[in-house]
């Protein structure tokens, strides 16, 4: 049904546009820019017609395109014009090189207007001083490698509270177990711990994470922010966001003012931690600003903050523990490496600081991260100023958007992309620097000046997730013996599509 009001729409905005565009294309002929190639499409609707009656997801319409326009084209989404690269080379130029240019970001549909304050995040402020005070903030005061370190204990607390929750699960299950959910809910806390310094019940927790959750999915592309001429028909939706963004505002501000409180009068709460993200945007100074964030932009970077770092962490752990049930003998590999680095004794927890000393784990990490991009596509770039690429034009209202498994399993950069192979970093027969600045060959966390900044810390919990999830149990598939399913399902991140459920058991 939903799929015929958008055909109906898509149909409507088609006829109405029809003579708009033909008026104005007989003006503009001259002047248009030389596009990279791409699949025609139709008058003002573009390719979006196409994209939508494929029934496949956006990443596999892109995927199929790949072997028959190469490593550059052009998709027309109604009036958003995208630019899609997939070529190690090109994002190196187009990223590293010419990394001031293609740093910006595209102008956003209203409904993100409103849940980023009008672009006031690290994520969608423009190329410019709001991004680069926000950026410096996160990085220098929350994100740089001495403040990840301060929170070990906070990462140690909830480290302990997923093993927890796997036991008690499992004992309730005869040892099956859901992988996303509960690697996502330890992440979550750690995240809340460190943006608001507050202690959160397990209740307040959940109730934050559906908040977050309600928000993600108003933000979902509608068919009307690539045809504004449809808006009229989503005035419900619209409402819909509104409320949401309510809703939002309301349950955070309370802890917000919470920690106003606790700053003002040190010592008042015994739980409260001594730092937090919220602390460093109080009084933030932002190039061109006289005043330091409101509470609504307040809302917006912690936001921002938790779901930067919560779908993306949770998604590759749940690729990870399935490639080590898929592969036995690296999951025991993984563990012998834990016992040679922390010994036998079951109390002895493999923490962060053993994990700088465990190369197989780092091999496996970077290998999942290789094959299992959590997002398929970076953020979305946009130029500062037009440019030229590969010989083609970027226009500055073009959406840049980079395909991130076609670099990651390019058979042109890898040996045997399609395996999953731990060993290709460990023997030194393969290499890749995750940045970027050397050279592009794998690009999980994008790379330039956008580069995700939660790079570090990110990596910090996947670590130390896996290592945990695998110290404690041996991880077998559910049902026993049968084979997973390695598709991937878009929701935000890239997810398995049948949700990882496992069979564990306490290791002797
Ligand atoms: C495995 C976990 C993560 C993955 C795979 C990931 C991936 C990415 C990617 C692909 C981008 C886009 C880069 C670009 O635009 O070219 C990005 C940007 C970003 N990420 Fe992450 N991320 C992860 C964890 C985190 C964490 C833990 C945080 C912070 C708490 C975070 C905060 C951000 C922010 C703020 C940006 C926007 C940067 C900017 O526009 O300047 N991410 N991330």
């Amino acid at each position: 049904m939903a799929v015929a009001i958008h055909l109906f729409f898509t149909f409507l905005a088609f006829l109405l546009s029809g003579l708009i565009f033909f008026l104005a294309s007989r003006k503009t002929k001259s002047k248009r820019p030389n596009l990279p190639p791409g699949p025609p499409g139709w008058p003002v609707v573009g390719n979006l017609f196409q994209v939508a009656r494929s029934g496949k997801p956006f990443f596999k319409y892109v995927d199929d395109l790949l072997p028959i326009y190469g490593p550059i084209f052009t998709l027309r989404m109604g009036t958003r014009t995208m630019i899609i690269l997939s070529d190690a080379k090109l994002v190196h130029e187009a990223l590293i090189e010419k990394g001031s240019l293609f740093a910006t970001r595209p102008r956003e549909n209203p409904t993100r207007t409103i849940f980023s304050c009008n672009k006031f995040t690290v994520n969608a402020a423009l190329y410019g001083p709001v991004w680069r005070s926000l950026r410096r903030n996160m990085v220098q005061n929350m994100l740089s490698s001495s403040r990840i370190r301060e929170f070990r204990e906070v990462r140690n607390k909830a480290m302990d509270k997923l093993i927890n929750r796997l036991k008690a699960e499992a004992e309730a299950t005869n040892g099956i177990v859901w992988v996303l959910k509960n690697a996502r809910f330890a992440v979550f806390c750690i995240l809340l711990a460190m943006c608001f310094g507050i202690d959160m019940d397990e209740k307040t927790i959940e109730k934050m994470d559906q908040v977050m959750k309600s928000v993600l999915i108003v933000l979902d592309p509608r068919i009307d922010d690539y045809l504004p001429i449809l808006s009229p028909f989503f005035s419900k939706q619209r409402k819909r966001a509104r409320e949401v963004r309510k809703e939002q505002v309301d349950f955070m501000v309370p802890f917000i003012e919470l920690r106003r409180k606790m700053l003002q009068n040190p010592g008042s709460d015994k739980t409260a931690m001594s730092f937090s993200y919220l602390d460093t945007l109080f009084d933030l100074k932002i190039e061109g600003r006289t005043s330091g964030p409101s509470n609504e932009e307040l809302v917006t970077l912690c936001s921002e903050f938790l779901n930067g770092g919560t779908d993306t962490t949770a998604t590759a752990v749940e690729w990870g523990i399935a490639q080590l049930i898929a592969n036995p003998g690296v999951q025991e590999k993984v563990y012998d490496e834990i016992k040679r680095t922390v010994g036998d004794d079951p109390d002895r927890k493999v923490d962060e600081k053993d994990v700088e000393k465990m190369p197989y784990l780092q091999a496996v990490v970077k290998e999942l991260l290789r094959k299992h991009p959590p997002t398929y596509f970076s953020l979305t770039h946009a130029v500062t100023e037009a440019t030229t690429l590969a010989g083609y034009d970027i226009p500055t209202d073009a959406n840049v958007e980079i395909f991130l498994p076609g670099i990651g399993d390019d058979p042109k950069l890898w040996a045997h992309p399609e395996r999953f192979d731990p060993e290709r970093f460990v023997s030194g027969r393969e290499d890749a620097d995750i940045t970027g600045v050397t050279g592009v060959k794998m690009m999980p966390f994008g790379v330039g000046r956008r580069i995700c900044p939660g790079l570090g810390m990110a990596t910090v919990h996947v670590h130390l997730m896996i290592a945990r999830m695998v110290q404690e149990f041996e991880w077998g598939a559910y049902p026993p013996k049968s084979k997973l399913d390695f598709t991937g399902k878009l929701e935000f991140t890239v997810v398995m599509k049948d949700a990882l459920r496992a069979l564990i058991k306490p290791r002797a």
